[in-house]
């Protein structure tokens, strides 16, 4: 399959575009995989992002507010000895990595999953089922940010430092890991305006400006509105608290060590703020991105 597919070299690696979307060839051998061997099942949560969306946040408040009554939140939570990556697998990633057929067995219900998955390249089965989807989506110049520097510590050390620039000119092209990320975005926000009942459509911005609404809101899609006791016993700052950026980061188990995927627990927590893309891009390259998410989200009620 690969070698039928356009292709396009950047200086490490080289993307397959796939159904309209951009891959490494390990990306899609996961991707393949999954869309023909996982079968959802209705009470599924799968956690939809595209890459430096703010997936570890989010991966870290669903699980908590999932299993709040079996875990609470005490000096012994799941997340303060495993990083949220290894609690919340990527389908495509970790469960369906180098073509792969899991046994998902051990997963209780409500399984609880993680992708990068665009909506329309998302197995059957998850369209069919009555599972339910979030999607977290990021202003675009700070995905990109955060996107150049996670590559950056993902290259091997004798391989110097990725170029911003052309990194840059490629993610403006929309080649980038699992994008064009305009069609990434439009994919789920588009579906979710269809059909709220299956999306959730959240964005890390306002999760940062109001967090309380926000996870009041994903508890409510998810069936476990949070009760009169627990709004009482503050129980909503509690999992903010235990989620937030600051605690998270500074937990012995996310300063060293690596995730079984092999990447190092560091490497998700940088600065974990909006708007840091004014302290990399120049005003130039601020403005083209610009131009770009307003041309390719014009229309569709959504700006950033
Ligand atoms: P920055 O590189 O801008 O700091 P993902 O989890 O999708 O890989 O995205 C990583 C980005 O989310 C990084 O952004 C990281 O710092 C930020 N992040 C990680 N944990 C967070 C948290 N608990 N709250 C807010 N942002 C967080």
């Amino acid at each position: 399959l690969l070698s039928t597919l356009p292709k396009e070299k950047t200086r490490l690696i080289t993307l397959h575009k796939y159904q309209d979307f951009w891959y490494s060839a390990r990306q899609l051998g996961g991707v393949l995989a999954c869309q023909q061997h996982f079968q959802a099942q209705d009470t599924d949560i799968h956690l939809a992002t595209a890459p430096k969306s703010g997936t570890t946040w989010l991966k870290a408040l669903v699980f908590t507010l999932l299993n709040r009554k079996n875990c609470p939140i005490t000096k012994d939570h799941p997340l303060v000895t495993t990083n949220p990556h290894d609690l919340v697998p990527f389908l495509e990633f970790d469960l369906y990595a180098n073509n792969q057929v899991p046994d998902l067995a051990s997963f209780a219900s409500p399984r609880l999953f993680s992708i990068h998955l665009p909506f329309t390249s998302l197995p059957k089965s998850v369209h069919e089922s009555a599972c339910k989807l979030v999607y977290l989506c990021r202003d675009p110049k700070d995905v990109f940010v955060s996107l150049w520097h996670f590559s950056n510590k993902l290259r091997p050390q004798n391989i110097e430092t990725i170029s911003f620039e052309e990194t840059f000119h490629k993610y403006c092209k929309g080649v980038s890991f699992f994008g064009p990320f305009w069609d990434h975005i439009l994919g789920y926000w588009k579906e979710s305006l269809r059909n709220p009942e299956k999306i959730l459509f959240l964005k890390y911005e306002d999760l940062k400006e109001q967090p309380r609404l926000h996870l009041r809101r994903l508890a409510q899609f998810m069936h476990c509105p949070f009760s009169a006791k627990e709004e009482t016993e503050g129980v909503v700052d509690e999992i903010l608290e235990l989620c937030s950026f600051g605690n998270l980061r500074n937990l012995e188990v996310n300063k060293d060590g690596k995730l079984s995927s092999g990447v190092e627990n560091t490497a998700f927590f940088r600065r974990g703020e909006v708007g840091d893309w004014k302290n990399y891009l120049t005003a130039e390259m601020g403005d083209q991105l610009d131009e770009i998410i307003e041309e390719k989200f014009y229309g569709s009620g959504l700006s950033f």
